[in-house]
C-alpha cells in the first residue's frame, strides 16, 4: 500500500474552537502580533512546539492511574529507571522535571568560569545554563548546516577538524563536550552513528568527558536506520544503545521523546557525578526516586519511552514532516532540506524577499499564517536571535530568518496537516502584500516570548 497511516486510532478527542480570519485580526492585534501572547483556545493548529504537546496513549494513561505516589523507593520510579538503564546502558538514573533541570544540574557541578562547552549546535536553554555559569557554549556545526536548500543525510554532524582544533588548543579548559540529537536548533536534523563515534574519540584522547543532549535520540536513531550504511537491518533500541554507548551520559527532556507531557532526566556511568547531582537535585527538584516528578509522570515516561522506539511510530512520525515538505517544495516554498524529524522550517527570507531583516520576515510569516488559518509557529529569526552592536546602537540580523513548524507527537493528523500546508500555500500566494514588523516594546533578555510589534510601513 502507498499510503502510510498514522498507526493509532483515537480514543479520546479534544475539540478544536473555529475563528474566522476577522476573529483572528482582532485576537493578533490584541496579542500585539506576538503569538505567544494568543490564547491556546484561539488557535486552531498549534506547531509552536512539539514540547510536552503531544498525546499520550491507552497503555501510558493507564500506566498513570497505577503511579505510586510515595516519597521515597516510587515502584514507578524503578520502572522508569529499568528502561532508561535498558536504552542507554548508563548506572545511574536521575529524574527531573524536565530537560533544562538536568541540564542546570550538570554544568553547575562540571563547569566552571572562563571555560568552554562545544556541541554541535546548542538548544537555547542549554547555552543559557553554560552561561549563567560563566562560560562559554560554542557551537561546532558542521558547515552544511548553514545552507537551507542543501541535501545532506547528516546535517546535524558536528565539525570534527573544527573539534580538533579546538581540542589541541584549548583541551585543558574543557570540561565536556556535547552532541545534540536530533539538532533543533539546527533544523531537528540527525548526526550520523559515525560522527558520534568520532567525536567521543576525539574527546577521549583528552579524557574529557562526552554527554548526549538526547531530547530526540529515538528520531536520531530511525535516521540512521534510513540513512547510515549498515545499520537498515539492526533494530531502533540496537541503534539507540550503540548511540549511548560511545557517551558517559546524557541530559533529556522526557517531554519530547518520552512521549510524556512533564518530566526528564540525566544519566551518567561516573559514581561522583551521580552522588553530586543527587545531592542537588534534594536541593531545588525533589528526593532522588522522583526529582520534582509526580509518581505517575514517572509511570507516563516509563511506558512513552518504550513506545517511541517502536517503528511504524517512527516511521509516520519522519514521514510526516517529509510529506509537508514535498508539498511545499512543490510550489516553490524554501525550506531546511532535507525534513528534520520534529519540525519543517520554512525561509522567511525567502518567503518574503521584499521584508528587510530589520522589519523580520519571520515575525511577519507567523502572523500572516495565524491570520490565514490560525495555524501558530515560531518566529527563529533576528526576533530571537538578532543582536544589538553595542558601539552604534544597530540591530545585527540572524544568519537565518526561519519560521519553525513544530509537530506535536500522536496529535494531529493529516487532514489537519493538508489544512496547514494549504494555509501555508495561501499565504504564499499572497505574499507580495505583506508587509514587515516593527518591535515597540521588548524586554532586556529572551524578548522573543513578551515583545509587542506593530506592522511596518
Ligand atoms: N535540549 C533540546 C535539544 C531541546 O529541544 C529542549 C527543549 C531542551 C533541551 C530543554 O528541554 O524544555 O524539557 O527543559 N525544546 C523545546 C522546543 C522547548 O520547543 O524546542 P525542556
Amino acid at each position: 500500500m502507498k499510503t502510510l497511516i498514522e498507526p493509532f486510532k483515537i480514543k479520546m478527542v479534544e475539540a478544536i474552537r473555529q475563528t474566522s480570519v476577522q476573529e483572528r485580526r482582532q485576537i493578533l492585534e490584541k496579542a500585539h502580533y506576538n503569538a505567544f501572547k494568543i490564547k491556546a483556545e484561539d488557535i486552531l493548529i498549534d506547531f509552536l512546539t512539539d514540547s510536552g504537546t503531544g498525546a499520550m496513549s491507552d497503555r501510558q494513561w493507564s500506566a498513570m492511574m497505577m503511579g505510586d505516589e510515595s516519597y521515597a523507593g516510587s515502584r514507578s520510579f524503578f520502572k522508569f529507571e529499568a528502561i532508561i538503564k535498558k536504552i542507554t546502558g548508563y548506572a545511574h538514573v536521575i529524574p527531573t522535571h524536565q530537560g533544562r533541570a538536568a541540564e542546570r544540574i550538570l554544568f553547575s557541578i562540571m563547569v566552571k568560569p572562563g571555560q568552554i562547552v562545544p556541541n554541535n549546535t546548542h538548544f537555547d536553554t542549554t547555552r543559557a545554563n553554560i552561561e549563567y555559569n560563566q562560560a562559554a557554549a560554542i557551537d561546532l556545526a558542521v558547515p552544511e548546516a548553514m545552507h537551507p536548500a542543501l541535501i545532506h543525510p547528516f546535517k546535524g554532524n558536528l565539525d570534527l577538524e573544527k573539534l580538533k582544533d579546538l581540542l589541541e588548543q584549548r583541551h585543558r579548559n574543557i570540561p565536556l563536550g556535547m552532541l545534540t540529537i536530533t539538532n533543533n536548533s539546527g533544523g531537528g536534523q540527525p548526526v550520523s552513528m559515525a560522527n558520534i563515534r568520532e567525536t567521543a574519540q576525539l574527546l577521549k584522547k583528552y579524557e574529557i568527558p562526552f554527554f548526549l543532549d538526547a531530547c530526540r535520540f529515538a528520531e536520531n536513531a530511525y535516521f540512521i536506520k534510513q540513512r547510515e550504511k549498515g545499520y537498515d537491518q539492526k533494530s531502533v533500541l540496537e541503534i539507540a544503545q550503540e548511540i549511548f554507548s560511545y557517551a558517559d551520559g546524557c541530559t533529556m527532556s522526557g517531554k519530547k521523546d518520552g512521549m510524556a507531557n512533564i518530566g526528564g532526566f540525566l544519566a551518567v556511568n561516573d559514581g561522583r557525578l551521580a552522588a553530586q547531582a543527587r545531592n542537588l537535585l534534594i536541593l531545588t527538584e525533589g528526593f532522588p526516586s522522583y526529582g520534582g516528578l509526580a509518581g505517575r509522570d514517572l509511570a507516563a515516561l516509563a511506558v512513552g519511552l518504550e513506545e517511541v522506539l517502536h517503528e511504524d511510530y517512527l516511521k509516520y512520525r519522519l514521514r510526516t514532516a517529509e510529506y509537508m515538505g514535498e508539498q511545499l517544495l512543490a510550489v516553490g516554498i524554501q525550506i531546511i532540506q532535507p525534513t528534520g524529524g520534529h519540525a519543517v522550517y520554512l525561509d522567511a527570507k525567502s518567503f518574503y524577499p521584499h521584508i528587510p531583516s530589520h522589519h523580520y520576515p519571520g515575525q511577519a510569516l507567523v502572523c500572516e499564517l495565524y491570520k490565514k488559518g490560525g495555524v501558530r509557529g515560531v518566529e527563529i529569526g533576528s526576533v530571537m536571535f538578532g543582536k544589538k552592536n553595542p558601539e552604534t546602537g544597530n540591530e545585527i540580523p540572524a544568519a537565518m530568518e526561519l519560521v519553525r513548524l513544530a509537530f506535536p507527537r500522536r496529535t494531529y493528523t493529516q487532514s489537519h496537516f493538508d489544512y496547514a500546508i494549504e494555509a501555508i500555500i495561501e499565504t504564499y500566494h499572497e505574499r507580495e502584500s505583506a508587509k514587515g514588523m516593527r518591535i515597540i516594546w521588548e524586554a532586556p533578555f529572551l524578548r522573543h516570548f513578551t515583545a509587542k510589534f506593530s506592522p511596518a510601513g
